[in-house]
């Protein structure tokens, strides 16, 4: 396994729609495995292709499976890879939480997301999958998406300020 660069602000391949992907050989299993270590290096919770420089809808997230294990600990954390994800059903309730992103250093803002929300996509092996979340992992979910379609937290803040001013956000992502 190896860490990829994380590109940031204002590189251009942030701001593209991303391509599917289609091909499920052995690249695409050491892109992920690379992927998984960039995140966990950076650190972060979650991390989409475009912030290693890489125009295709993959997604990796590392975070606590049930809302309720956030406050403990010592909970286990689980990976999610998702190729060619897509919400499928969203709730109407939002919540606003701090967001920040590792291709945007020295930001966070206050982001309206769907509380929780059911995506659809493929796994690894390209085997359909479909997943639910609530509360921040549906916040990382919606995040990661985004970063698939050229749209940053940024463009969804109602506010944003510099982290050392105000509040730390959670995780990065
Ligand atoms: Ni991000």
């Amino acid at each position: 396994m190896a860490l990829r660069k994380i590109v940031t602000l204002p590189e251009p391949v942030l701001r593209r729609k991303a391509h599917a992907v289609t091909k499920f050989d052995k690249n695409l299993q050491v892109l992920i495995d690379d992927m998984v270590e960039t995140m966990r290096e950076a650190p972060g919770v979650g991390l989409a292709a475009p912030q290693i420089g890489l125009s295709e809808r993959l997604i990796v997230i590392e975070y606590f499976e049930r809302e309720e294990d956030e406050e403990k600990e010592d909970a286990p954390k689980k990976v999610w890879t998702v190729l060619n994800p897509e919400i499928i059903k969203a709730s109407e309730e939002k919540l606003l939480g701090v967001e920040g992103c590792l291709s945007i250093p020295g930001l966070v803002g206050e982001v309206e997301r769907h509380a929780s929300i059911q995506v659809k996509g493929l796994n690894r092996h390209g085997k359909p999958m479909k997943i639910k979340a609530e509360g921040w992992l549906a916040r990382i979910f919606q995040h990661e998406i985004d970063h698939l379609n050229g749209i940053l937290f940024t463009d969804r803040a109602t506010r944003v300020w510099k982290p050392q001013d105000e509040v730390e956000p959670e995780q990065e992502v």
